[in-house]
């Protein structure tokens, strides 16, 4: 159990990839383990475009400044969701099955990190010939990590926590 949550917290996003290729059954694996993520009413509303064109890594790469880590990556994974399957919760399941992906990644030991594709997703559309129905919710950009990037600093949890009733800050009622 300790292992686990240890591997939960060890988790980093990576920006800076080897330039080792991915072997293919391996990132299918990561894949087909992603797709056991919770999603509402099991709905399931995702669909994943496995990208390894170097051309078209760096022109998704281009879309954003955030998108830049595209460029040297060995892969991306688009997860697109379908707001007609869960017209709700798409975004919610889509972002879960995206955090799989990554923790699925980081079980085999490749490196990932989240590009935000909804502010970019007209450009990610006529990249991919994704139909306008569908939302990429997330690029998902991975490799073997080329770094070990320190953890980035978390809220503690004392500032989080509420007891009971929003405000009570201890479990007295303090
Ligand atoms: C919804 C979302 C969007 C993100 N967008 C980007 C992005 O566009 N580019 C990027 O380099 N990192 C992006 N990140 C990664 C975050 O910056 C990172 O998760 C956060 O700083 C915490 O660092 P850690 O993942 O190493 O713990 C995104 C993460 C999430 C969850």
């Amino acid at each position: 159990m300790e292992a686990f949550l240890e591997f939960l917290r060890s988790r980093r996003s990576i920006r800076r990839f080897q330039g080792r290729e991915v072997p293919q059954d391996l990132l299918l694996k990561v894949l087909d383990t992603a797709r056991w993520a919770p999603s509402s009413k099991n709905r399931q509303p995702w669909e994943f475009i496995v990208v390894r064109r170097k051309e078209i890594l760096v022109k998704m790469s281009r879309l954003s400044p955030g998108a830049r880590p595209l460029q040297g990556a060995s892969a991306a994974v688009v997860v697109v969701v379908d707001p007609d399957k869960a017209p709700i919760t798409h975004l919610i399941d889509g972002a879960l099955v995206s955090l799989y992906i990554q923790l699925a990644a980081h079980a085999v030991g490749l490196g990932t990190v989240w590009i935000e594709a909804l502010k970019i997703a007209d450009g990610l559309r006529e990249i991919l010939g994704i139909p306008e129905g569908l939302i990429p919710v997330s690029v998902i950009a991975l490799g073997f990590p080329a770094e070990s990037p320190p953890p980035r600093p978390r809220k503690s949890l004392q500032e989080l926590l509420h007891f009971e009733l929003y405000g009570r800050r201890g479990p007295d009622g303090l």
